[in-house]
């Protein structure tokens, strides 16, 4: 059975494909326009997807009628039709949990940037404008004993808001399509309306998967009700907020400040006028970018595509429905 794999991964990963027996492919060039995505992909059984540039939608699957299995390298989704690829049963396999430490490490990372200005200040030394000390200068903001707000309470806002409850003692609220059993009896987190949520966020971290009626949902109507020493926090998918709003809210004063590892699009502008805020850290979608939570994504991602060449279920799949309906 043939692999495609659109970019290198950690090698334990091609090591575990090529020991399961499989023929992996590589491109010669990992900048691959549609076109030529598309015509490793017509020749190939299964596919190892790293990067959501391209969709998995109703064009793609009637342009590649032998892709039979997809193994993403994200916990992501998005960038998947899953109603199509159900229909062709297509397995869409995907790398929770290996970086949900990670993840949530840099939405703690940005959290703690923004409200110690941690990045306008280091800007400035390197600037040459470390001036002398003043007792009202740039000055941040604690976040002890403050409300944390997480949208989507899953494995990554679990391990953010857990980080937050220790480092911080912080007071959790989380709005989620369900209840989250775990969180309210380990962190005493509380089901709020999405309403409260807002109204009632110090912090506001987004960690819920991203579909299409989640586009723009942090927009200006949000942001007005945010207290204006909130600080929005976005690791999960740049679509969630509405950009132009954003900037409004952090220029009029209506939120304090802003961390984003997301952005849209990706790569953001250089020239983006978000970037000239001193309220501001943005970084370059690095949540799952450490050397453990790579080698565990190919680790899963690998068996992923392994146990499918097997003729048995992916360990993880975005779209396990396709399983129970081959059983029924
Ligand atoms: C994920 O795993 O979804 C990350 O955001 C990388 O795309």
């Amino acid at each position: 059975m043939k692999v495609f794999i659109n970019k290198r991964i950690p090698e334990i990963g091609i090591h575990m494909l090529e020991e399961a027996g499989l023929q992996v492919a590589l491109p010669e060039s990992e900048n691959l326009t549609y076109e030529e995505w598309l015509r490793y992909c017509q020749n190939t059984d299964t596919i190892l997807s790293i990067g959501t540039d391209f969709r998995y939608d109703k064009e793609f699957f009637e342009a590649c009628p032998n892709v039979k299995a997809i193994a993403l390298y994200s916990v992501g989704f998005d960038h998947v039709d899953i109603k199509e690829a159900n229909q062709r049963n297509i397995p869409i396999g995907n790398t929770p949990d290996v970086l949900s430490r990670a993840t949530s490490d840099v939405a703690f990372l940005l959290m703690q940037s923004v409200a110690r200005r941690a990045s306008y200040n280091f800007q400035k030394v390197k600037e040459g404008g470390w001036d002398a000390f003043d007792p009202l200068h740039a000055l941040g903001q604690e976040l002890y004993g403050k409300t944390l707000g997480i949208f989507g309470l899953g494995r990554i806002g679990f391990q953010m808001a857990e980080k937050c409850k220790k480092a911080f003692d912080m007071e959790i609220i989380y709005h989620n399509r369900h209840r989250n059993e775990e969180a309210e009896r380990e962190l005493k987190a509380t089901y709020v309306s999405f309403d409260e949520l807002v109204r009632n966020s110090d912090v506001l971290s987004i960690h819920a998967n991203f579909t299409p009626e989640h586009k723009d949902l942090f927009n200006e109507s949000v942001f007005e009700k945010m207290s204006p020493n909130a600080i929005f926090i976005n690791t999960a998918r740049g679509g969630f907020h509405q950009e132009q709003d954003l900037y409004n809210a952090l220029t009029e004063g209506k939120i304090w400040g802003a961390g984003l590892d997301v952005t849209n699009p990706e790569p953001m502008a250089e020239d983006n006028p978000l970037l000239e805020l001193s309220s501001v850290c943005i970084l370059p979608h690095i949540g799952s970018a450490t050397v453990e939570a790579r080698n565990g994504m190919a680790i899963l991602a690998a068996e992923n595509i392994i146990a499918f060449s097997k003729g048995e279920e992916m360990l993880n799949c975005a779209n396990p429905e396709i399983y129970y309906h081959h059983s029924s």
